[in-house]
């Protein structure tokens, strides 16, 4: 997951704040300046805040409003940007800010504002960024009067708010939307996809962990410039629409833990298609062969559902991927029948919790940049082969429970890996004697050794010991 924290304000060393003010002062014509207006619209907003993150010191009455701290404005003097993120700032919004008739973008975001979202800011007719994300903001986004004209905003981001409600069905003037994140809320209601119709010009729609629930509504087909659709952690229900599948300009299609159900089979459609998570939902069905035709794949998320069925060879032609996540389903057949020599950017590999069976396949070897391999939880048998060596950077190994037999070589193979933190090969080797002397060591690394469940006997060995991480 990407990390959402906020930055942290850059602070200017004070020469160079010195240098920037000098040459800031030199630059403007002594005679222009904010108007009265703007300034009041400004003071109102200060007014506000309960704490002002220090902006009451250069926020002065007697001086210019556009040489305040963080204000911006166009060569006409009007204020076109107010960019106050991450200072600390708590209290609430002022409507007053809506005065500010050529503001272009309104930038209050991580701060601790509560309150509402005023109308005054969203009906705005000259701004085009809006982000108030990860503050404390309540009470949903309003609705909009039925005579308001298109609208300009380009850029809506609301996320990490404590925002309820439905989503405003009145918000089809904004025809210019081209992002907008509502993400970690508590919207209720069907997901917005109906704003598809009005703003074609769609490129990123992010409503994850939410609260919509209900069937994915039409309307999507229409955003035909769509990358990225995320609404993960919903309610959503329901089979993945064909309207869906016909949004051939996505690129991430992020949907994991709702109540999805169906096969998969429209989504070969998505040629574009760079990342793909429908984990932790109901679908069924197998992967189709056509997968083979998704180029750009590099992340593969089906983990948890009811999917079955063996995994078409043709997954071998989606050369790009990285990730390959499916555990918790009910797959089926030979890992032989996937060639991964073709697949040499993949760096993990979880099948936990299946049914395949058969060998554990040669081809795996050969992808080197491997760092996490989970087989456990399967019918898989056989060895490793000493060349699992090659995986410079494993660092996570899960072979639990495959019939394993010979501890004493499998653990001379594993020992020279450097990159090694986390061994799991319990549930093997049955009976077998632990070897007690020294022709086990290396495992520099190691941090987690999980032999359970084999019915070893001999003694605690010494070599054991030295694994000192
Ligand atoms: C300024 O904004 C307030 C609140 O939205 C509004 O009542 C007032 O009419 C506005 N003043 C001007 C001069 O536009
Ligand atoms: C000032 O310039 C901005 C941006 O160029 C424009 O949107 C606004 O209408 C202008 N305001 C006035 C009062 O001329
Ligand atoms: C708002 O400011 C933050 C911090 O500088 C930045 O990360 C974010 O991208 C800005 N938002 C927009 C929409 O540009
Ligand atoms: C808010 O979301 C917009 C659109 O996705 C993004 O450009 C902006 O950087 C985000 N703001 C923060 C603080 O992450
Ligand atoms: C959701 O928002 C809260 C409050 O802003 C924040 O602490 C949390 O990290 C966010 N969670 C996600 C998954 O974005
Ligand atoms: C939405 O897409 C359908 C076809 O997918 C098309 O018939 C319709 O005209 C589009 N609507 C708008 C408003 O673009
Ligand atoms: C999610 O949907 C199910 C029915 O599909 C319902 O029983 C449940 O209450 C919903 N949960 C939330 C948090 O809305
Ligand atoms: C996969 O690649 C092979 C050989 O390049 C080709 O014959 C086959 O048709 C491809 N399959 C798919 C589904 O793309
Ligand atoms: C797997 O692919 C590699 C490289 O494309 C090829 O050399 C090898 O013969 C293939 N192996 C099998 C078993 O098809
Ligand atoms: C090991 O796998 C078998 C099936 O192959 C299963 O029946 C058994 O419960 C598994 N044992 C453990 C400890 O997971
Ligand atoms: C186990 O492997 C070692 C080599 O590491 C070999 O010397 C030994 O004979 C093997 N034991 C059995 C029972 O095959």
């Amino acid at each position: 997951m990407r990390s959402h924290h906020c930055p942290n304000r850059i602070m200017f060393p004070l020469p160079f704040l010195g240098l920037a003010l000098v040459l800031l002062i030199s630059l403007v014509p002594p005679t222009s300046s904010c108007t009265e207006q703007e300034k009041s619209s400004l003071l109102q907003l200060l007014a506000g805040f309960s704490q002002d993150g220090g902006l009451a010191a250069s926020w002065r009455k007697d001086t210019d409003c556009c040489t305040w701290e963080g204000i911006t404005c166009s060569p006409n003097r009007t204020v076109s940007d107010v960019l106050l993120a991450s200072r600390g700032i708590e209290g609430s919004i002022s409507q007053f800010l809506g005065n500010l008739t050529g503001l272009l973008r309104l930038n209050l975001s991580c701060n601790s504002l509560s309150g509402g979202l005023p109308l005054e800011l969203v009906s705005s007719s000259s701004i085009i960024v809006l982000d108030v994300s990860f503050n404390r903001l309540t009470g949903g986004l309003s609705e909009l009067p039925s005579s308001t004209p298109a609208r300009p905003l380009q850029v809506v981001n609301v996320s990490s708010n404590l925002f309820t409600g439905r989503f405003p069905s009145t918000w089809e003037v904004m025809k210019s939307l081209v992002a907008l994140n509502a993400k970690n809320n508590s919207f209720t209601g069907q997901l917005p996809t109906i704003l598809c119709l009005s703003a074609p010009s769609f490129t990123v729609l992010e409503l994850s962990f939410n609260e919509f629930s209900g069937n994915i509504p039409p309307g999507l087909g229409n955003c035909s410039m769509l990358k990225l659709l995320s609404a993960g952690y919903n309610n959503l229900s329901g089979t993945l629409p064909d309207d869906v599948f016909k949004v051939t300009s996505l690129e991430h299609l992020s949907l994991p833990n709702n109540w999805l159900e169906g096969a998969l089979n429209g989504i070969i459609k998505l040629k574009n298609l760079v990342s793909l998570d429908l984990g932790g939902n109901e679908l069924s069905g197998n992967i189709p062969e056509s997968i083979g035709e998704l180029k750009s794949l590099e992340e593969l998320h089906l983990e948890q559902n009811h999917m079955s069925g063996e995994l078409p060879s043709a997954l071998s032609n989606c050369t790009q991927l990285i990730t390959i996540s499916l555990k918790g389903n009910q797959f089926r057949g030979e890992l032989t029948k996937v060639n991964f020599s073709n697949l040499p950017n993949l760096e993990k590999i979880d099948l936990l919790h299946n049914n395949f069976i058969g060998n554990i396949p040669e081809s795996l070897y050969l992808c080197s940049k491997l760092t996490a391999l989970r087989l456990s939880g399967n019918h898989l048998h056989g060895q490793l082969s000493e060349k699992i060596g090659n995986l410079k950077s494993l660092s996570f190994l899960s072979v639990a429970n495959l019939s394993l037999t010979n501890i004493t070589r499998t653990l001379q193979i594993l020992g020279s890996s450097r990159s090694l933190t986390n061994l799991f090969i319990g549930s093997n080797f049955l009976h077998e004697a632990i070897p007690e002397d020294d022709s086990i060591d290396g495992f520099e690394n190691l941090q987690v050794l999980s032999m359970s469940d084999c019915s070893l006997s001999g003694t605690i060995p010494g070599w054991l010991s030295k694994l000192t991480n």
